[in-house]
């Protein structure tokens, strides 16, 4: 039996390959315009990263890690997001030394064990943004529109935008106890899971996103953290909104939004479309004023958001939006002989240089082959190289849509050059 990709894996194919470039320099440009750097960190940590970073009582750390000891016994994980990884470079590398807010963003892989479904795989890819060392909440305006920027300039323009408020630390003692009181006879009556049993003390906030139905339902009626909130950080939620009414982002307020990850407080949003089938959530984020200190830094507030790559994709090819894109040659050069043959090489490189595609046989194929595989491929443009040619450095250069021919020179690329240009 032949081996398959691993289940929850998708390969990228060439033919997909030109929707990720365009998706991926979409982004890229947009970042630039905001003032946000690219970084790139490893594709594995040490475990205890994100034990720490994003909460040990979360489902992504007690369920869906990719973790294993390597050769020298030390516990490694493929990164299952990427705000922790960049949280431990702008300690490492002392970023928070350099002018502060610093604008990161980053195009990743992660890896989740979930269970595969459309738009949700075990090797993933996103798109996600950082910003360090303010706590303005100018900052969450500008993160949620750079976010809202690059997924309606893509083209998904039917995104939902819903937003909350988790509060700090001091709100989250009054709401967990709330919280308990509410859990607590669920927990007597053996409804909730096990793993939630364990959250019940050390973290009940966790209860409200478990995967469970039965744990989900019960949730559904729970308390709301934005009824708990303290005046700061109503007043910095009040401001969040302020900022996106001045831009004409519309959005919902959901109180029920907490977020599958330890580290947020304060804003908390997600993008919804209802594109792409079960694409659902395309993007999601916050602030996170607590993890680098976490982490074992100075306190830094800090927000950030990240997009599924592969949710793009779905949502833009549901919505007719995604480009077409083709990688066609424009010249093939065909060759008859032995002679001809180190004439067709020097030939494609020298309209390779001049800035053509152009392609040449590689497969030792009659001159009728050549022809047809030139065809196949949807050359613009073929030239036919045999003694006569390469004796006289001219040809006929054959338009293979119009069938035209003209000659041209073999000397340079010029009269090449100048009869693709004009066509294109
Ligand atoms: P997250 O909500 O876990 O947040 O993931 C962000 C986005 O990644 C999701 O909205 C979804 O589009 C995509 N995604 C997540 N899991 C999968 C999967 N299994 N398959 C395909 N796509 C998936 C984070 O990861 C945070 N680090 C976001 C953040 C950055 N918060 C602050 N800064």
């Amino acid at each position: 039996m032949s081996i398959t990709a691993p289940r929850g894996t998708a390969d990228i194919l060439p033919s997909d390959i030109l929707k990720w470039k365009y998706i991926e320099g979409k982004i890229s440009e947009i970042c630039d315009k905001f003032g946000f750097e690219e970084i790139r960190t490893p594709i594995f940590e040490n475990t205890e990263l994100f034990e720490r970073g994003v909460g040990d009582t979360t489902d992504v750390v007690q369920k869906e890690m990719y973790t294993f000891n390597d050769k020298g016994g030390r516990s490694i994980t493929l990164r299952p997001e990427g705000t922790a990884c960049v949280a431990r470079a702008f300690l490492e590398h002392n970023i928070y030394s350099k002018p502060l807010p610093a604008k990161l963003f980053y195009l990743i892989s992660c890896y989740r064990y979930e269970k595969p479904q459309a738009g949700r795989l075990r090797e993933f890819h996103q798109f996600g943004a950082e910003c360090f060392g303010s706590q303005s909440p100018a900052v969450d305006g500008e993160i949620i529109t750079l976010a809202h920027t690059v997924l309606t300039e893509l083209g998904i323009d039917d995104v939902t935008l819903n937003i909350n408020s988790i509060g700090c630390p001091e709100c989250r003692k009054k709401y967990n106890e709330a919280l308990k009181d509410y859990f607590r006879p669920h927990i007597e009556s053996g409804e909730l899971c096990e793993t939630c049993r364990g959250r019940f003390d050390k973290n009940p906030l966790r209860i409200l996103d478990c995967k469970s139905p039965v744990c989900g339902k019960i949730a559904e009626s729970a308390p709301v953290l934005l009824d708990y909130i303290c005046d700061e950080c109503a007043d910095h939620f009040e401001k969040v909104k302020g900022y996106l009414d001045a831009v004409g982002i519309n959005y919902v307020i959901d109180g029920t939004i907490v977020r599958g990850l330890d580290y947020y407080t304060k804003t908390v949003f997600e993008f919804k479309t209802s594109l792409g089938g079960a694409a659902g959530t395309v993007c999601g984020g916050g602030r996170y004023d607590g993890l680098i200190e976490e982490l074992g830094g100075a306190p830094t507030p800090a927000i950030g958001f990240a997009m599924g790559i592969e949710r793009i994709i779905l949502a833009l090819t549901d919505n007719g939006k995604m480009p077409d894109f083709e990688s066609i040659p424009d010249v093939y050069v065909a060759n008859i002989g032995d002679e001809s043959d180190f004439y067709a090489t020097v030939l494609v490189n020298k309209l390779r240089k001049a800035g053509l595609k152009a392609e040449r046989d590689l497969c030792a194929r009659s001159l009728k082959a050549q022809m047809k595989y030139a065809n196949k491929i949807g050359a613009k443009y073929s030239i036919v190289i045999g003694e006569d040619e390469a004796k006289s450095n001219s040809a006929i250069l054959k338009n293979m849509n119009i069938k035209t021919e003209i000659s041209v020179s073999l000397e340079n690329a010029d009269d090449i050059l100048k009869a693709v240009m004009e066509e294109k």
